[in-house]
């Protein structure tokens, strides 16, 4: 179970980046050439979104499989134990929070121009947060563990 979900993890995290990144491309170039909102724009934020939430509930399995998180008096003064037990978490947790209120916010903005601004703006901060944090797992950002 645990190798199962912890590379279910770690391989979904290239879908996740992948669309968050499209998004972010499509945004800009709706924002600064004043682009309509489309269905097509519309749907690739929806499916990053969807990709977010999913490695959420996956993460959530993986976090009561994985002998990284421990809940004991030591946790928090072992860097290792810290990162995957708490710090992973958290700002993971905030990056699909920005996603989530980016996309509903995009959804009642009326006019094209700002809908690109906001979705640019909140899944960027996202995935400055979801890069940071992977730096900050001693994993690299596209790198896996054995
Ligand atoms: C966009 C969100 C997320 C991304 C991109 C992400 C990415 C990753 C990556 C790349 C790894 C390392 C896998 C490897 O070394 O092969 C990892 C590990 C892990 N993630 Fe996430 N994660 C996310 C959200 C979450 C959330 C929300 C949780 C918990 C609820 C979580 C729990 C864990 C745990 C427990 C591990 C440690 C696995 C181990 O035992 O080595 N992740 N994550």
């Amino acid at each position: 179970m645990y190798p199962f979900f912890k590379y279910l993890h770690s391989g979904f995290r290239y879908i996740v980046l992948i669309l968050v990144v499209a998004a972010i491309i499509q945004a800009l170039l709706g924002w600064l050439g004043k682009k309509t909102y489309t269905e097509s724009n519309r749907k690739l934020n929806l499916f990053a979104l969807i990709s977010a939430h999913t490695q959420l509930l996956i993460g959530l399995v993986l976090y009561f499989l994985s002998p990284l998180v421990q809940f004991s008096n030591a946790t928090m003064k072992d860097a290792t134990a810290r990162y995957w037990t708490v710090e992973h978490l958290t700002m993971m947790i905030i990056a699909i929070v920005l996603i989530t209120v980016g996309y509903s916010r995009s959804k009642k903005i009326l006019l094209p121009e700002k809908k690109h601004a906001n979705i640019f703006i909140f899944y960027l901060l996202a995935a400055i947060i979801v890069i940071v944090t992977l730096v900050l797992s001693h994993r690299g950002v596209l790198g896996m563990s054995v």
